[in-house]
């Protein structure tokens, strides 16, 4: 049976799993030229993760997938500099560390902002991606909040089709960040 909850719900032993954490920054794939690849960027982030800020899925206290999400200046990443000092040295680390800011400061301007899904591939096309969306509006409704908004890559039609699925609608085209992205809006009062 499919189990949705928020990680700080979990408590510290088990966010302490690095396989939870490994699942929550396998996202922001297109932001590999600031924070590497899929075992960089568990370096990079793995203990900056804030849990209040993720609903993870599980099957048999398996964890299958995730939904992050933004809103009052807090992301499911804190910023801290030091670990991409320790990646890429100092110059380098503080150049990626600005350019990681810059995007994650350019959401702020979303109430509540969608950041990431992501479903293992061996949990795909079972509901779980959808379950995690709605989980994802849910909390944002019980959080206050009236609408949810998220951007897409404009090449990823598997996930534009499960939003549109899930009661969002297309907005505007964005071409920063690059690849370019479609913004998408769904007000809570949307009858599915
Ligand atoms: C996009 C992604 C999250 C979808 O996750 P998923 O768990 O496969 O999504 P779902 O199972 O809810 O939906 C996929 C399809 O499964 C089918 N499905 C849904 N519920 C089902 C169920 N209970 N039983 C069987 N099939 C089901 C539907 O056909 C659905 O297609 P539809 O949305 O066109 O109706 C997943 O492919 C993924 O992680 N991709 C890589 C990361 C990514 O692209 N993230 C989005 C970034 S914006």
């Amino acid at each position: 049976m499919l189990q949705i909850l928020l990680g700080s719900s979990l408590g510290p032993a088990r966010t302490a799993d690095p396989a939870l954490a490994r699942l929550v920054t396998q996202g922001r794939g297109s932001l590999a030229f600031l924070i590497g690849d899929s075992e960089c960027r568990q370096r990079l982030l793995g203990a900056c993760i804030n849990w209040d800020r993720v609903l993870l899925a599980f099957e048999q206290d398996h964890a299958v997938g995730y939904v992050a999400f933004k809103h009052d200046a807090r992301g499911p990443f804190a910023l801290r500099s030091k670990p991409f000092v320790r990646e890429f040295g100092r110059v380098m680390g503080w150049l990626r560390f600005a350019g990681f800011c810059l995007s994650e400061c350019r959401e702020w301007r979303y109430p509540f902002l969608l950041y990431g899904l992501r479903v293992d591939k061996s949990a795909r096309n079972q509901g779980v991606g959808s379950g995690l969306v709605q989980a994802c509006c849910a909390h944002a409704r019980m959080s206050g909040f009236r609408e949810v908004f998220l951007e897409v890559p404009l090449d990823n039609d598997r996930a534009r089709q499960l939003y549109l699925h899930n009661g969002f609608r297309l907005l505007r085209k964005r071409w920063v960040p690059f690849p370019p992205v479609r913004t998408m809006h769904r007000p809570m009062e949307a009858a599915l």
